[in-house]
C-alpha cells in the first residue's frame, strides 16, 4: 500500500545518532519504496522556539539538508524543503491553536523538560511547538510519520486536534489522522554518558553523542570513553535494564547490524566491553564515516542545497496552499 509520508528535523546543529536511528534511516527506507510519496521538512520555524543565532540558523538549515541528502534521501524522489518558506505551515498552527485545548498542550512532557523549572521565561512557541508539528502534518494529509520514541506525544495530540476540527465543523475525515511509525526497538538512543539520558544536541558534553559530522577518530574516541559498568557484558535480557549503559551499545549495535538484542547479546556474551567496543567503533565508522564526508561536501556546494530548498518548498506550496484554501473555506472566511 502506498503511504503518504511526512517528517522533520529541527535544523538546531549537532544531529546525531539517535536523530540518525531513530528517524533519518528510516525515512531513507520509506524514500526507497517506489509507491511511497515522502515529504521532508527542515523545521526551521519549531527551530526558533528557542533563541538562535541567525547566522548559525542558516547554517544548520544547508546542514540539516545535506544530511538527509547523504543519508540517502534522493531529492529527486522526495521533497525536500523548509518550513519557513511556505507560508501555509504559520497561518494553520494558528487556526489550530484554536481547535487545540490548554489542557492538552498542558500534558506535553517534551515542553515540560525544555522549558526547565522556569516555566515562566519559555517562549509561547515553545508551549504551542506541538500544535505547529501538527499543522505540518495535517497540511499533507500525511497517511504515516516516522519518529523517535520521544515524539509518540506530540503525534497522539495531533490526531486529537485533526478529530476535534473535523467535528467541530461537521467534516468526517477532513483532516486526515496520521498513524505514528515508531521503530519497535531502538527508538530512543540514550547518552554515551548516561544510559538514562536521551542522547541530546543540547547536552553540553560533545562525548554525550556521536555527531553525524564527526571523524574516524572522533568516533573512535567517543566510543571508547563511553561510560560502561565493571561487569563482564551481559548473557541475557535479565536485568538488562538495570545496565542501561550496556543496554544502550548494545541496542545501538544491534540496530546498526540490523538484528534484535538478544542475538547480539549471545554475539559478546561475558566478554570484556573493550573487545565490544572495539566492533561497534568499526560498524559505526562504516556507516557513519561515508555520511559525515558526504555532508561536508555538500557544504561546500550552497548553491546546490539551496536550490534543492527551492524546487522542494515550491513542489510544498502547492500540496498545502491547496490544503489551507480549504480549510479556510471550511471555517467561514
Ligand atoms: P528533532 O529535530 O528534535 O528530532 C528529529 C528526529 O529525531 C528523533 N530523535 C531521536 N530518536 C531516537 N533517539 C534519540 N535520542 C533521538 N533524539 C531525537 C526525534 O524523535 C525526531 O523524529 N518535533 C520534531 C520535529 C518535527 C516533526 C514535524 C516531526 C516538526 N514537525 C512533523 C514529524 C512530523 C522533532 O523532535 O525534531
Amino acid at each position: 500500500m502506498s503511504k503518504k509520508i511526512f517528517s522533520g528535523v529541527q535544523p538546531t546543529g549537532n544531529l546525531h545518532l539517535g536523530n540518525y536511528l531513530g528517524a533519518i534511516k528510516n525515512f531513507v527506507e520509506l524514500n526507497n519504496k517506489k509507491e511511497n510519496e515522502c515529504i521532508f521538512c527542515v523545521v526551521d520555524l519549531h527551530a526558533i522556539t528557542v533563541k538562535q543565532d541567525p547566522k548559525e540558523l542558516k547554517k544548520n538549515i544547508r546542514e540539516t539538508t545535506a544530511t538527509f541528502i547523504a543519508s540517502g534521501i534522493d531529492p529527486k524522489k522526495s521533497i525536500i524543503f523548509n518550513q519557513s518558506m511556505v507560508p501555509a505551515h504559520s497561518e494553520c498552527a494558528w487556526i489550530l491553536s484554536c481547535v487545540s485545548r490548554i489542557g492538552w498542550l498542558n500534558r506535553m512532557t517534551q515542553f515540560k523538560e525544555k522549558a526547565g523549572k522556569d516555566k515562566e521565561k519559555a517562549s509561547i512557541g515553545l508551549y504551542s511547538y506541538p500544535v505547529l508539528m501538527a499543522a505540518d502534518i495535517l497540511l499533507y494529509d500525511a497517511t504515516h510519520v516516522p519518529v523517535g520514541d520521544d515524539q509518540k506525544q506530540h503525534l497522539e495530540l495531533c490526531r486529537d486536534i485533526a478529530q476535534k476540527f473535523n467535528n467541530d465543523f461537521d467534516s468526517p475525515n477532513f483532516l486526515k489522522t496520521p498513524e505514528p511509525l515508531i521503530q519497535k526497538e531502538f527508538s530512543r538512543i540514550m547518552s554515551l554518558k548516561d544510559g538514562l539520558k536521551k542522547m541530546s544536541k543540547s547536552d553540553p558534553s560533545d562525548l554525550s553523542r556521536i555527531n553525524l559530522t564527526d571523524n574516524k577518530e572522533q568516533i573512535i574516541n567517543k566510543i571508547k570513553k563511553a561510560k560502561t559498568d565493571p561487569m563482564p557484558m551481559p548473557s541475557d535480557q535479565k536485568n538488562l535494564s538495570e545496565r542501561p549503559e550496556a543496554e544502550n551499545l548494545l541496542g545501538i549495535y544491534s540496530s546498526l547490524v540490523n538484528q534484535n538484542l538478544e542475538k547480539s547479546i549471545n554475539d559478546f556474551s561475558g566478554k570484556n566491553f573493550s573487545e565490544f567496543k572495539d566492533k561497534l567503533s568499526d560498524i559505526l565508522v562504516n556507516e557513519i564515516e561515508p555520511v559525515s564526508k558526504e555532508i561536508e561536501r555538500l557544504l561546500n556546494d550552497q548553491k546546490y542545497l539551496d536550490d534543492i530548498l527551492l524546487e522542494g518548498s515550491i513542489k510544498a506550496d502547492k500540496i498545502a496552499s491547496k490544503k489551507i484554501k480549504n480549510i479556510k473555506q471550511l471555517i467561514g472566511f
